[in-house]
């Protein structure tokens, strides 16, 4: 799947699907686009333009590879024209088991058994997926995240019926492009990042419902502390380094105690409660105060480069302590 892959067809062109279109555009392979509303693939050529004229600004592109990305940014009118183009499909329509199934139906006989698919599903099981398919072997997931032309990682995940084969063939292929890949032994609801994301959001949650912190403050303790070590080490590296010269075992023996009184006060609902909603939704507009969408997401990518800049530009140690 790795240096055979010139063009790639860019199924589903929202908000996921522009960032892969611009980060296979800037790869320099042919993209196709198809989305079931026209209007939302002009909407994404110019989102990915924008995206590639950023990433310009910054330094981390040239201008040819700026402008000749662009024109790589192909729209095509249907499944079976973007089938036939593409040797590598990455979905990204909406995240629901009829709509995902009733299109790889037609994938799995639209494009030839050898072609891979990945989607972008950020919690669906590809087992459920692929149920409908022929040739179920060739279809994973590759999950991004927002903004997927910037964020380095991508979570691969198998199917019951997926080849291996084909994940680590996405792996190489992933690497090749700059992303940071973890495949997952099995599947699970949310992966692996949403899953440790949604068991802090609770806690985020929770600490605002009970008046613990503003939810300006709730957000800084996370950005301003933990969040600037995680951008270098995850959490079992970061607490082995807890443990002094120790290591991990020392801090689970000396530590673990009280993790374990914390956990025991944390709120285990799995819906959101009516009056917490409405706190965290009234703390995040305050802090928003008149900044636009547009605003945040820019102050948020210049921060970003920044730090990818730093941590995987060439040279920069990517094996020792990547987020993976
Ligand atoms: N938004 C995120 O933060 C995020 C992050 C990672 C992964 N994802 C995943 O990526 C996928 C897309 O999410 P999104 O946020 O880009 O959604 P989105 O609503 O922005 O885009 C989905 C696009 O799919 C199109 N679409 C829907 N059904 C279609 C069909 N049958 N054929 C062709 N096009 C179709 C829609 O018109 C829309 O343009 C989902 O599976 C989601 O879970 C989202």
């Amino acid at each position: 799947m790795t240096s055979s892959i010139k063009c790639v067809g860019v199924l589903g062109t929202g908000v996921i699907g522009s960032g892969w279109a611009t980060l296979f555009a800037k790869e320099g392979m042919d993209v196709f686009l198809h989305d079931s509303r026209p209007e939302l693939i002009t909407k994404c050529r110019q989102q990915a333009s924008s995206n590639l004229d950023f990433l310009f600004d910054q330094g981390l592109i040239s201008t040819r590879v700026c402008d000749e990305a662009k024109t790589r940014l192909l729209p095509v009118s249907n499944l079976a024209e973007l089938a036939a183009k593409s040797d590598y499909i990455q979905e990204s329509i909406a995240e629901d088991y009829d709509i995902k199934k009733s299109c790889y139906r037609q994938l799995d006989d639209l494009a030839a058994a050898s072609t891979p698919i990945g989607s972008s599903t950020s919690g669906l099981l590809m087992t459920e997926i692929q149920k409908v398919m022929k040739t179920p072997e060739r279809a994973f997931i590759a999950h991004p995240f927002t903004p997927s032309h910037l964020v380095p990682l991508v979570e691969l995940v198998p199917g019951r019926q997926t080849d291996p084969r084909v994940l680590e063939d996405a792996a190489v292929f992933f690497t090749s492009l700059g992303k940071v890949p973890v495949i997952l032994k099995k599947e699970v609801p949310g992966h692996i990042a949403n899953r440790l994301a949604a068991a802090l959001w609770r806690e985020a949650i929770h600490l605002a419902a009970e008046g613990v912190a503003d939810v300006e403050d709730i957000d800084k303790a996370l950005f301003a502390g933990p969040g600037l070590r995680w951008a270098i080490m995850g959490q079992h590296l970061t607490y082995h380094l807890g443990g002094g010269e120790g290591g991990y075992r020392h801090f689970i023996e000396i530590i673990g105690n009280s993790f374990e009184a914390y956990w025991r006060d944390m709120p285990t609902w799995t819906k959101i409660p009516a009056d917490a909603r409405e706190k965290i939704v009234a703390g995040v507009q305050k802090m928003v105060k008149d900044r636009t969408y547009d605003n945040l997401c820019a102050e948020r990518d210049e921060k970003l480069i920044s730090i990818i800049k730093t941590l995987y530009e060439e040279g920069a140690d990517k094996g020792a302590s990547s987020p993976s």
